[in-house]
């Protein structure tokens, strides 16, 4: 691997092996997400605590300060909207110069499996990876579902994760599930974990968390249930917890509820 893959690469994943990515591109499809209104406002005392940002080139352009040090994954898939036709139909967005111009440490597209656009985004896939890997970007695969939340077990998970290793992924998110193990047992890159909307309590998102931690991931891409949260740089530091300091579900729900006291 080239100097400039691997210099991306520790930039988004820590020493210790494991990361905590924060993803803000909801708007790219979902348009003004609830506590995802004004980007900026929204990740100001969040970004201390991100090991990396996930962003679209225009609300990093509009909203993130250009003398931020968060590294940058930037969304480069998108072309469909939650009230169109099909979420799945996507297409590349954002070129590889964008990517260059913009500083970035690494491009995210989505691929939807076993959909009527599986061909497609398995290409633009291929196709990023072609150009990114020219310049030294790893491509980060996001295995999505669009609506259909009920694909998410480990069978269909891991069959995606797989594939999209095989195609040049440097680092794939997908869903936690139960039985987490087998997804990443057949991925021969890391998996991090997306989070979902958001759940009804704290400790829920820290179990699966942890669960999947245990059960090989390096971390998380997780953004819902952290800035949806009424307290969300308490729940920021319970997640970091699990992620960086081996910390269990429990063991993070206590630091949540003690920081979420602090001003
Ligand atoms: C959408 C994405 C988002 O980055 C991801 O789903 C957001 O994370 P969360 O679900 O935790 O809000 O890739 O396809």
């Amino acid at each position: 691997m080239d100097w400039g893959m691997k210099n991306r690469l520790s930039q988004l994943i820590k020493s210790d092996g494991h990361c905590l990515f924060m993803p803000i591109d909801h708007g790219y499809f979902l348009g003004p997400t609830s506590k995802l209104e004004k980007p900026g406002e929204t990740i100001k005392p969040l970004l201390q605590y991100s090991d990396a940002l996930f962003v679209t080139r225009g609300v990093l352009r509009s909203c993130v300060p250009p003398d931020n040090s968060v590294p940058i994954i930037l969304r480069v898939s998108g072309g469909t909207s939650v009230v169109g036709k099909d979420l799945a139909n996507e297409g590349i967005t954002t070129s590889i110069k964008e990517a260059v111009r913009l500083n970035a440490s690494a491009v995210g597209l989505s691929v939807f499996i076993g959909s009527d656009y599986e061909h497609q985004t398995l290409m633009n896939l291929s196709n990023l990876v072609n150009e990114a890997e020219e310049y030294g970007i790893p491509v980060m695969a996001v295995t999505a579902v669009g609506k259909e939340l009920e694909k998410r077990d480990a069978r269909y998970l891991a069959l995606c994760c797989r594939i999209a290793a095989e195609l040049g992924a440097k680092v794939v998110k997908t869903y936690w599930c139960e039985n987490f193990d087998k997804v990443v047992n057949g991925c021969p890159v890391p998996v991090v974990i997306a989070g979902g909307p958001k759940t009804d309590t704290e400790l829920e998102v820290l179990e699966f968390v942890h669960d999947g931690m245990q059960r090989g991931a390096i971390g998380v891409n997780l953004g819902r249930n952290i800035w949806q949260n009424q307290h969300p740089v308490a729940m920021i530091k319970a997640i970091r917890a699990v992620i960086h300091e081996n910390a269990s579900a429990k063991e993070a729900n206590k630091i949540y509820e003690s920081e979420k006291k602090k001003k």
